[in-house]
């Protein structure tokens, strides 16, 4: 418990250090996946409340897809010659040697359960939100992680440009409720309609046709499959022949520019500060228009913290009817990275109101109860139940950083009454046992009582 306070980005390099001394302990979290520890719940938690909060009120319903797919969900849409499908995937055979996928993201299998689901013939748009682990075979280092969480929503079934811009309001929204909106930036581009796209990848082939040589084996691969891939190329030749390649926003079609346009201006009219960024295609092949990503100024792409975009045509590439779509997800490992960097202090209900110290068997069998009782009553209480000296569970009270001290010991089993000591300035009084429960709840607080209501409105 001690590590809790730590980062998880620390426990990585503890890890190696051990590594590289050789003295790996036997049970350790595979690389690049962590623990959730409570220190680290309260974060998710907070965050939690405030994504359902947001997304409720602007009308989308929770979504939760399972952990695998069939590989060809994610193959089909996210793009073969992408890195997340060439190189990134958790792909298994199951027992029938049917192939299977890790979700790497949550986009593609959204969209077969709408189809799966004939969510067309419900009213749309239809607005669906997910909070949800997610895999990719990456690199771990800060921030990169093989198993993530993210947190996305997806409008499906309407296109217009007010919907890009409701779907970047609500992204900013949340950032700002976590504290974190002014240290962020919206990137935006608009990556053209699929028209225009299939003109500019023609448009790339042509460039490419006869200076394969000069690319890796790696690229040449992507320029079969998707030449738009190349453009994102870490090979130095690649970096220096794609500085001379056709420009993306040569080949916009007047629609699409229109369309951009329109987006930028309902952003200046919401005051979203953005910054408009030619270069950004984003890492999965299925966006169309608008693409869009928050970073962290200083830290740039490759601390990303949400991102999102259009995707018209992904429905229609998994089988089903030309569909209109536009979403968004967030990173929560770095949401949270961001929220500590920024010392964004987060509520918690964790913290123990009571602690409850008894000397003796008799006093123990009062206990029992009295903690039953307290907990009832809304209290946050804990007992030390055990055999140590009062002394040593005042300590322990103290390390539970619990306000409040419950003592009984022989005379007050005797006497019917209870000491309640204040720890944080050392003052105790004794109050009859029966008086016992509603003095602590005048010392705690009405409105600090932990309340639940199973009645109240569910919160997926
Ligand atoms: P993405 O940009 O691949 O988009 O991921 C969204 C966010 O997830 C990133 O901005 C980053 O914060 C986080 N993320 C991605 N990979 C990792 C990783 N290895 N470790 C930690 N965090 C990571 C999508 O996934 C799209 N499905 C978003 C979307 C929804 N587009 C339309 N609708």
């Amino acid at each position: 418990m001690v590590n809790d306070q730590k980062h998880i980005d620390e426990y990585f390099e503890t890890e190696e250090e051990i590594e590289g001394e050789g003295k790996t302990p036997p049970f350790q979290t595979p690389k690049g996946v962590h623990d959730i520890l409570p220190h680290d719940h309260e974060f998710h938690t907070y965050i939690k409340k405030i994504v359902r909060h947001r997304s409720r009120q602007a009308g989308f319903k929770r979504i939760s897809t399972p952990i695998f797919e069939f590989t060809e969900v994610f193959k089909r849409t996210i793009g073969e010659a992408t890195d997340i499908v060439s190189k990134e995937m958790y792909t298994f055979e199951d027992k029938k040697g049917r192939s299977l996928t890790l979700k790497p993201e949550g986009t593609a299998s959204i969209c077969r359960a709408y189809i799966q689901h004939n969510m067309k013939d419900l009213p749309q748009p239809v607005e669906l939100f997910y909070y949800e682990p997610h895999f990719r075979y990456d690199r771990p280092q800060a921030g990169r992680y093989r198993q993530f969480w993210q947190y996305g929503f997806e409008v499906i079934g309407e296109s217009d440009p007010a919907l890009d811009v409701q779907s970047i309001l609500l992204a900013y929204k949340i950032f700002e409720d976590l504290g974190i909106a002014h240290t962020l930036k919206l990137q935006i581009n608009n990556i053209g309609d699929l028209n225009s796209r299939k003109v500019y990848v023609e448009a790339l082939r042509d460039y490419y046709f006869g200076k394969e040589r000069y690319l890796s084996e790696e690229d040449k691969i992507r320029l079969q499959k998707n030449p738009l891939r190349v453009l994102d190329s870490k090979y130095e030749d690649t970096i220096i022949l794609n500085q001379s390649a056709p420009k993306f926003k040569d080949f916009i079609s007047p629609e699409s520019q229109a369309f951009h346009e329109e987006v930028l201006e309902y952003l200046t009219d919401l005051g979203i500060e953005y910054t408009e960024n030619n270069s950004l295609v984003r890492g999965l092949d299925y966006y169309n228009q608008t693409v869009y990503e928050f970073w962290d100024e200083k830290k740039g792409a490759q601390n990303s913290v949400g991102g999102g975009g259009r995707y018209d045509g992904l429905i229609e590439m998994l089988g089903g009817q030309p569909t209109p779509a536009i979403g968004f997800a967030m990173g929560i490992e770095r949401v949270i990275a961001q929220m500590k960097r920024h010392k964004v202090r987060v509520p918690s209900k964790d913290d123990l109101h009571v602690f409850v110290a008894q000397l003796g068997r008799e006093a123990k069998k009062i206990c029992i109860p009295l903690i039953n009782q307290l907990r009832d009553r809304g209290v946050r209480s804990m007992g030390a139940l055990g055999k140590g000296a009062i002394k040593n569970q005042l300590k322990i009270a103290d390390k539970f950083k619990a306000p409040y001290c419950i003592l009984i010991g022989l005379t007050e089993v005797r006497d019917q009454t209870a000491i309640i000591r204040n720890m944080i300035k050392g003052s105790q009084r004794t109050v009859k046992m029966s008086e016992v429960v509603d003095e602590i709840i005048k010392s705690v607080g009405k409105e600090n009582l932990d309340f639940y209501n199973p009645q109240d409105p569910i919160d997926l």
